[in-house]
């Protein structure tokens, strides 16, 4: 496969509300994150994909933007921006900036303007329409995020399109002008210096014609008219080549529902690709059905299962993402690994993912073990999705006591305590009482606590993201899978020009003998990563300690 940067970077994941506080006000910002440039460089990472900063009224925390072009004044000012990018170029890390063009926040002033009369030429940036004549809306659709999808508006008479919160209105990107809006704002931040974009919910920025009924689900009816839409590949390849063919820049879209067959339309090498890469989320569905909040016991078959289809549809075509956690999941360790062998479960999961053949994504606290954290009351959340899903789990009788049980464990809040920086009152991470809930485990989960420890989870990561940059195996070596059937280890192999390395995790807290591959012989390969100090070896084989990971390299 082609060589290329960003296949060989590995990406930490920015949500800036809760990263790092410089002024004192409770809320993270740009301050916060030039102070900590140096500690992001020094896990071994060359990108920050920054979630969204510009200016915002928060209905979805920054994915609803009210100016495409400034910054929100919480988190700082252009000018702050521009130190942040050039301090971070200095540094040797590149910037990506998250493209929300899906919708705007109601609050945008194209959105008001599409609000003042029929005839306002803003009218048609978003989907306004009649209701059916008996007072309905003008389909059955429901939002992703927030009840109905239409919400309607007295004085025009008509409603306006939000497949996720009211806050979130639509663009009709059917017509010519939005998209070169959307142009304009790409070329705005690529000439400032950006390097690319994750662009958020890309997939769904296509509508079928005519906006059909869809078929009743109990949240998001009628997303199959746009979850891949018909004009989708089209205004992808318009950006590709009016903007970003221009620059040396990456793009990830998000595509929710995504499978390899529909990302290789967009992202397979060569004349016809849109994208670089893209997130799908089949490998987040380990322990739940569809979303996070429909949870099941975590099969590791499932997981196993995911992650080889991608590696192999992929293999030699188009380029993977490695992720276990963003803004959008509790945190990983709670679900696929293990509160008491935090450490361990923590470094082999990482090594799982970061090992496979994709560009690695660490989101922020990830790198030092973060875990969910228990709520006591449901008026602590803040997230509209968790308050949606208050209303949607009453109609099926989970209330009270048992929906906050639910939402402790699924609510994607879980990601968005803010960073656990030390042991000092409010975590380092302000001088203020934080916006949202701190962990109360900080005074123990902190990276202070992980620097002092030459094993903590932190400086694991950090050997791990050296190793894959100093061994290309780790980036371009085909991937193979060992054991498939085995429901607690999942082994598999790397192979690049002669060399081969074989990944050995264990999902378990139980002892398991793992025997060699045939083709294997452990005591010629060099242990070159473990959670465990000393790996002892006898013939081919080892008996697997809790949450065990190792990875022998083979010249
Ligand atoms: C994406 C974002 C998520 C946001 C949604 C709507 O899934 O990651 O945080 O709420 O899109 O913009």
């Amino acid at each position: 496969m082609k060589k290329t940067w960003y296949k060989e970077m590995a990406v930490y994941q920015i949500w800036p509300r809760s990263f790092c506080d410089s002024d004192g006000d409770g809320i993270g910002d740009l301050g916060g994150v030039l102070k900590k440039l140096d500690y992001i460089k020094s896990l071994n990472v060359d990108a920050i994909w920054f979630s969204p900063l510009y200016p915002s009224p928060n209905a979805d925390y920054g994915y609803d933007i009210s100016d495409y072009k400034n910054i929100n004044p919480e988190y700082g000012d252009l000018e702050t921006f521009k130190k942040v990018l050039d301090e971070a170029h200095k540094r040797g890390l590149r910037v990506f900036m998250d493209l929300v063009i899906n919708h705007t926040s109601s609050e945008h002033e194209w959105f008001r303007e599409s609000m003042k009369s029929k005839d306002n030429p803003y009218h048609d940036y978003y989907f306004w329409r009649k209701g059916k004549s008996d007072k309905k809306p003008p389909n059955n659709w429901l939002s992703c995020f927030e009840g109905g999808a239409w919400e309607y508006n007295k004085e025009l008479d008509e409603y306006y399109l939000h497949v996720f919160s009211k806050g979130q209105p639509d663009l009709n990107m059917d017509n010519p002008k939005v998209r070169e809006e959307v142009k304009s704002i790409m070329r705005f931040w690529l000439d400032m210096g950006v390097d690319g974009f994750r662009e958020d919910v890309i997939t769904y920025i296509s509508k079928d014609e005519g906006l059909p009924d869809g078929f009743p689900l109990p949240i998001s009816t009628g997303i199959e008219h746009y979850k891949k839409g018909p004009h989708l590949y089209e205004y992808l390849a318009e950006f590709r080549h009016d903007v970003l063919d221009h620059y040396d820049c990456f793009t990830v879209g998000e595509g929710p529902m995504m499978t390899t067959e529909t990302a290789l339309e967009f992202i397979t090498e060569g004349e016809n690709q849109v994208l670089n890469t893209m997130f799908h989320f089949q490998h987040m569905e380990a322990d739940s059905i569809m979303t996070d909040w429909v949870s099941v016991p975590f099969s590791l078959k499932k997981l196993k299962k995911a992650f080889t289809h991608w590696q192999n549809e992929l293999a030699g075509k188009a380029w993977n993402t490695l992720y276990l956690e963003n803004h959008d999941h509790p945190r990983i360790i709670d679900r696929y690994g293990s509160l008491k062998y935090r450490v361990e479960s923590a470094k082999m999961l990482a090594t799982m993912c970061y090992l496979q053949c994709g560009t690695p994504f660490i989101y922020q606290g990830q790198e030092i073990g973060m875990t969910n954290i228990h709520i006591d009351s449901l008026d602590k959340y803040k997230d509209v999705v968790t308050f949606n899903n208050q209303k949607v789990f009453a109609k099926i009788g989970i209330k009270g006591d048992r929906f906050l049980k639910l939402a402790n464990k699924c609510s994607r809040e879980n990601a968005r305590t803010p960073v656990q920086w030390d042991d000092s009152p409010y975590a380092g991470f302000s001088t203020a009482k934080p916006w949202f809930e701190l962990n109360p485990n900080y005074t123990e989960i902190n990276v202070q606590a992980a620097e002092n420890d030459p094993n903590s989870i932190l400086n694991y990561y950090r050997k791990l993201l050296k190793f894959r940059k100093e061994n290309e195996i780790a980036v371009y070596g085909s991937y193979k899978e060992h054991l498939k059937e085995s429901r607690t280890l999942y082994v598999f192999e790397r192979e690049y020009e002669g060399q081969r390395m074989l990944v050995i995790n264990s999902f378990t807290d139980k002892n398991v003998r793992f025997e060699a591959p045939s083709g294997f012989d452990l005591s010629k390969g060099e242990l070159v990563l473990s959670n465990y100090r000393i790996c002892p070896l006898s013939d081919n084989s080892f008996v697997t300690r809790p949450y065990e990971t190792r990875v022998y390299l083979f010249k």
